[in-house]
C-alpha cells in the first residue's frame, strides 16, 4: 500500500495555529481532510486577502482542484455546514459542489445535543468548560448506537421522525425533570427541518471509501487537517477534561476512514508558548487575570499570563473566551511524540515569543517535571489519583528576540530564537521542521 496520507496534528490543547501549516502541506496534495470533532474547532484562512472562519470544511478547500472531505470521525451541525458553504461561495471559492464531499456516515448534531451539553455542565461539581456545540452528547449518543447519521437526514421525513423520537426519548424524560420543558424535542418539527437541512446536503454526501481506493492506489497526496489536540484527545488527554473524539494520529485516521498502512508523514504542531481554554491541568500556566469560569477579570494590573495572551491575541476562534497562557512545555511534546508519534515539529509565534522576552526580559521551556518527589521526563497519567500536577522544571533564555521580514531562513533567525529551538528539539526528541514568524500565510520558514 503506498504511504501517501500526511497528519497535521495539534501537540496540546489545541489552537496551535494547524490551518497555516496544513495549508501548505496541502499545495502538494489531492485531498484535505477533517476526521474528528465537529463546530468545536475554528479556523481561521486567508483567501483573497480576505479572512475566512471555518468550523467544519477542510481549510485547504480554499485552493483551486483541492478536493475536501468531512470524514465519517467528525459530527456535524448542519447549518453551520450550510453557512460555511455559503460563506465560502460569497468569497469566491469556485466549484465547492464538485470539490465537497461528506461523508454519510458522519453524526449529526442536533440543538439537543447542545441543551444537553448545557446541562452536564450545570451537574458537574468540576464543569469542562466544553465549547457548548453539543459535541460530547452527540458521540455519546453515536456510542449508545442511537444518534443520527447524515445518511439518516435523505431519508424519508416520517422515517426520519421515527428515528428522532427513538433518539430523544430519554433525553425529553431528562429535560422534563430537570425543568427544562422548552428543550423537550418536538420530533416532527425537527424532522422537516432537517429533512431539509439534508436535501441541501445530498449533492456533497458520498461513501468515502471508493475515493481512497483510487487515492491510495494511484499514490496521490492525502493532509488530514487535525482538530482539537493530543491533550484534549478521549483517551490519551487528562479525562475528564477533554473532548469526546479521538483527535490523536490513529484517531485522525480512523475519523478520515483510512488505513494505518497509508501514513507517511506526521507533523505536530506547537505554538512557542502555550494556552489552553476551559479547564484542567497546565503545568506551565502562568497567573493571569482569568476568573474560575474563564472570564476576564477588569481593571487588574498585568500578570505573565495577561502580557502573553496580548501580545499573541489569545482568544478563542470559536467561543471568543480569553485563553489561559504558559510557557512551552518540551515535556508534554516528548510525551506527544510517544502517544501521537510525531515525526517532525511546526513551531508557531517564533516572533511573538520574542516579543514576549523582551517585554518580560526571559523566555523559559520546561525542561523536565519534579513529580511525587522525583525528576521525570512525561506527563503521569495517575495525576487524579496523586492529587498533585507535574512542576515544571524551567531553562531560561534572557531577553528576547526580534523577527523582521528580512528573515525568510532559519540560519537568518535571531541566536537567542535559535538556541529556543535547540532546547525544544533536544528534550522533545523531535525535529523542528517548520517555525511560524508571522500571521501572514507565508510567515513560515522551512528549516533545512
Ligand atoms: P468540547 O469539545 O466542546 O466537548 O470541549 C471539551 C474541551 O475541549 C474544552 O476544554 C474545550 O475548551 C476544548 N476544546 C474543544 N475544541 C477545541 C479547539 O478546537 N481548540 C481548543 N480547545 C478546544
Amino acid at each position: 500500500m503506498n504511504n501517501c496520507v500526511t497528519v497535521v496534528v495539534g501537540c496540546k490543547w489545541g489552537d496551535e495555529g494547524k490551518g497555516k501549516i496544513a495549508s501548505l502541506t496541502s499545495k502538494n496534495a489531492k485531498f484535505v481532510i477533517r476526521a474528528t470533532g465537529g463546530s468545536n474547532a475554528g479556523h481561521t484562512v486567508i483567501y483573497n486577502g480576505k479572512k475566512v472562519a471555518l468550523h467544519l470544511i477542510p481549510g485547504g478547500i480554499t485552493y483551486p482542484n483541492k478536493i475536501g472531505i468531512i470524514g465519517p470521525g467528525t459530527v456535524i451541525e448542519p447549518k453551520v455546514l450550510l453557512d460555511e458553504l455559503a460563506l465560502l461561495k460569497d468569497s469566491g471559492v469556485s466549484d465547492i459542489e464538485d470539490r465537497l464531499k461528506i461523508s454519510g456516515r458522519a453524526h449529526v448534531v442536533f440543538p439537543w445535543h447542545k441543551d444537553l451539553d448545557e446541562l452536564h455542565e450545570q451537574v458537574k461539581e468540576h464543569p469542562i468548560g466544553t465549547t457548548k456545540r453539543g459535541i460530547g452528547p452527540t458521540y455519546s449518543d453515536k456510542a449508545t448506537r442511537k444518534g443520527l447519521r447524515i445518511y439518516d437526514l435523505l431519508l424519508p421525513v416520517d422515517e426520519l421522525e421515527k428515528k428522532i423520537n427513538e433518539d430523544v426519548f430519554l433525553h425529553n424524560q431528562l429535560f422534563l425533570a430537570n425543568n427544562m420543558e422548552e428543550c423537550v424535542v418536538d420530533s416532527k418539527k425537527f424532522a422537516m427541518t432537517f429533512a431539509e437541512y439534508g436535501q441541501l446536503l445530498r449533492p456533497y454526501v458520498t461513501d468515502v471509501l471508493p475515493i481512497y481506493m483510487e487515492t491510495i492506489k494511484n499514490n496521490d497526496g492525502i493532509v488530514i487537517e487535525g482538530a482539537q489536540a493530543f491533550r484534549l484527545d478521549n483517551d490519551d488527554g487528562e479525562y475528564p477534561d477533554v473532548t469526546a473524539s479521538h483527535p490523536v494520529t490513529s484517531g485522525c485516521l480512523l475519523g478520515a476512514g483510512l488505513p494505518a498502512q497509508a501514513l507517511k508523514l506526521v507533523i505536530g504542531v506547537d505554538k512557542a508558548y502555550n494556552t489552553r481554554v476551559g479547564n484542567g491541568p497546565f503545568p506551565t500556566e502562568l497567573p493571569s487575570s482569568i476568573d474560575e469560569n474563564g472570564n476576564l477579570i477588569p481593571n487588574q494590573p498585568k500578570l505573565e499570563g495577561d502580557i502573553i495572551r496580548e501580545l499573541g491575541y489569545e482568544y478563542g476562534a470559536t467561543t471568543g473566551r480569553p485563553r489561559r497562557c504558559g510557557w512551552m512545555d518540551a515535556v508534554m511534546l516528548r510525551t506527544a511524540k510517544y502517544g501521537c508519534g510525531i515525526d517532525v515539529l511546526c513551531i508557531n509565534h517564533l516572533d511573538t515569543l520574542g516579543k514576549i522576552g523582551m517585554e518580560l526580559g526571559y523566555v523559559k521551556v520546561c525542561v523536565a517535571y519534579s513529580y511525587m518527589g522525583k525528576i521525570i521526563n512525561y506527563y503521569p497519567d495517575n495525576t487524579r489519583l496523586t492529587h498533585t500536577i507535574p512542576e515544571p522544571v524551567y531553562e531560561t533564555i534572557e531577553g528576547g528576540w526580534k523577527i523582521d521580514e528580512s528573515m525568510r531562513t532559519f540560519d537568518s533567525l535571531p541566536e537567542k530564537a535559535k538556541q529556543f529551538i535547540e532546547i525544544v528539539e533536544r528534550i522533545s526528541e523531535i525535529p523542528v521542521k517548520f517555525v511560524g514568524t508571522g500571521p501572514a500565510n507565508d510567515d513560515i520558514i522551512e528549516k533545512k
